[in-house]
């Protein structure tokens, strides 16, 4: 594996996963389907000050560059890439604005966000010109949003890595307390066994550690509540626990 600075060091054409690195098993997983995709898998290492509201999250979120470059190296990455600020962001760089969808769940708490999801997306993919990019299921609606403005880049869709108990993989986790972390999986009982949106919301509400800021139940491609005929429905879940914000969702099957 090739540990690269700068973009014009990394093969076109690749497999591409884009990440803002304190990599675990999750990342690992998307390694490994870029992997089964391409010869050249390019992952990059850039945490984007654009997608955070503010300065205090930035500057807390994970940095743990030396166990990233072994989790890369063993899944499958042959270019890892570590841009810097300039050569991501030049003078003048466009900025791109996410679609309407980005302005719910998510995005109604965290204004902006999206729109710095997809400008970095934007910038990388221009960068890394690569055939295909992997993104996880576990943040939904940030797959949709970068479907929208990936037009020259195929999307592979990576299904959510969960800890033995059910717990959707994020880097957030290890900010958890003990308690909170025995706490956390209940997110996805609720989603693996709700039937309907009141269900999900009174299974949550059981959770004394849990403050949900969403639980809904929407239909995929639009992201607007779920009606009797909808096709795809998908349950979103916010909430927080010990001021960690945790976000799962599911794609929901009929379930008798
Ligand atoms: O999901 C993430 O880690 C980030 O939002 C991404 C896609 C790497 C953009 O900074």
């Amino acid at each position: 594996m090739k540990v690269v600075t700068s973009a014009t060091d990394l093969p076109s054409g690749c497999a591409f996963v884009p990440t803002m690195g304190a990599l675990h098993a999750g990342h690992a997983s998307l390694f490994k389907i870029a992997k089964n995709q391409s010869e050249n898998v390019v992952a990059s290492i850039f945490i984007n000050p654009l997608q955070f509201e503010n300065e205090e999250d930035l500057v807390k979120y994970p940095k743990t560059p030396d166990a990233d470059i072994e989790i890369a190296q063993n899944s499958g990455v042959t270019h890892l890439w570590f841009p810097r600020r300039e050569e991501i962001y030049p003078e003048g760089f466009n900025s791109v604005k996410a679609g309407p969808i980005s302005k719910l769940y998510e995005g109604a708490s965290r204004a902006g966000h999206f729109d710095g999801v997809v400008t970095v997306v934007r910038r990388l993919f221009d960068l890394v010109k690569p055939k295909l990019a992997v993104f996880g299921e576990k943040d939904f609606q940030q797959l949709k949003l970068v479907e929208e403005i990936a037009a020259d880049v195929s999307i592979v869709r990576a299904p959510t890595i969960r800890e033995s108990d059910g717990l959707a993989m994020s880097s957030r986790n290890i900010r958890l307390s003990t308690e909170g972390r025995a706490a956390a999986p209940s997110i996805y009982q609720a989603l693996s066994t709700a039937t309907s949106e009141t269900e999900l919301r009174e299974i949550l509400s059981a959770q004394p550690l849990l403050t949900v800021d969403y639980a809904d139940f929407i239909d995929e491609e639009t992201f607007l509540p779920a009606q009797p005929d909808t096709q795809k429905v998908r349950a979103l879940v916010a909430g927080w626990i010990n001021g960690v914000r945790l976000i799962d969702n599911m794609q929901m099957v009929k379930r008798a």
